[in-house]
């Protein structure tokens, strides 16, 4: 990564702010986060009253045989976690290091949130996620007829866009990402997503079709000339405890021509996304969790508008 977009991003992760809100998302506001000041939030700073809520979602506490295949069991039992390592098909390591178990549950590696449990993430420990950034100039055609790349009116700096889902779970607009599946590279998830989320490709039945999408996507996925990594680490996510975290790794694949046309399909909404739609990148953006910052990462990396 560019050290410039390196240092930036860091600069906002080192002290999480999205999952010290006063309520734990996805629960009507019944359940409080004890408030972390700023200061109190690294593990090394002292504070013996420290006792927060235990939360972990309803639907997480069904026993092991009937819980989903993306989440753990409550207590392990006699069952011992391989914590930090590969478990079997589960990934438990952390982008971010070597994370420490206390009383035989992980702790999350950027400190203090206001809530133990794993609130309504399936993991204890790192849950680790995807997030395909695809990105193209915008443009109009001249009066010549040819394309051209259009500038903003303030900077005068090229302007990029984004393909932007709207989430059905919470309704706020993010890129179409997702959780890395049991045994699955998140190589693979960056492109299944984006699949399912932004072309629809579990709806698109003609065969044919089908196979066509997938392959343009996977050819424009796999150009290495296009693609670059943007963040690999902990994301300051709503649903963060304690004990359970967000992870990704966020790629940007950018359609270099000025006829973006020719290297995807039209979007199209499926899955976990209700809209799907090219959007201009902007300090505006109001995105989930820590999209926007990546966002204004892939906007210093193309020298776009920001
Ligand atoms: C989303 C990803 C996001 C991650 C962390 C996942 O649920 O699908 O887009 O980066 O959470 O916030």
């Amino acid at each position: 990564m560019n050290s410039k977009i390196g240092s930036n991003f860091m600069k906002k992760m080192q002290t999480h702010v999205k999952c010290r809100g006063k309520f734990y998302p996805r629960t009507n506001e019944s359940i409080r986060r004890t408030q972390v000041p700023d200061d109190k939030v690294p593990w090394h700073v002292e504070w013996a009253e420290y006792s927060p809520v235990m939360y972990t979602a309803p639907h997480l506490l069904r026993t092991s045989g009937e819980l989903p295949d993306w989440a753990d069991p409550e207590d392990f039992g006699s069952v011992h976690p391989k914590w930090n390592a590969v478990d079997v098909n589960i990934n438990r390591k952390s982008h971010m290091g070597v994370y420490e178990v206390h009383f035989n549950k992980p702790r999350n590696p950027q400190g203090r949130t206001g809530l133990q449990g794993r609130g309504c993430l399936g993991r204890w420990g790192p849950n680790h996620a995807a997030d395909p950034i695809v990105t193209r100039w915008k443009t109009a055609k001249g009066e010549n007829g040819a394309s051209k790349i259009l500038t903003h009116l303030k900077t005068s700096m090229p302007i990029l866009q984004f393909v932007a889902i709207k989430r059905k779970d919470c309704g706020e607009w993010a890129i179409p990402g997702g959780m890395v599946d049991p045994g699955e590279d998140s190589t693979s998830t960056l492109l299944r997503e984006f699949l399912e989320e932004a072309l629809n490709i579990e709806e698109t039945s003609a065969v044919e079709e089908r196979r066509s999408i997938v392959n343009q996507v996977s050819r424009f996925f796999r150009d290495i000339a296009i693609r670059q990594l943007i963040h690999s680490g902990y994301v300051d996510d709503p649903r963060n405890t304690d004990n359970a975290w967000m992870e990704t790794i966020a790629f940007n694949f950018h359609q270099p021509s000025e006829n973006a046309d020719n290297c995807l399909p039209s979007l199209k909404a499926g899955s976990d996304a209700a809209e799907a739609v090219w959007v201009d990148i902007c300090h505006t953006n109001s995105l989930y969790a820590s999209h926007s910052d990546f966002l204004e990462a892939v906007a210093i990396l193309r020298g776009a508008h920001w």
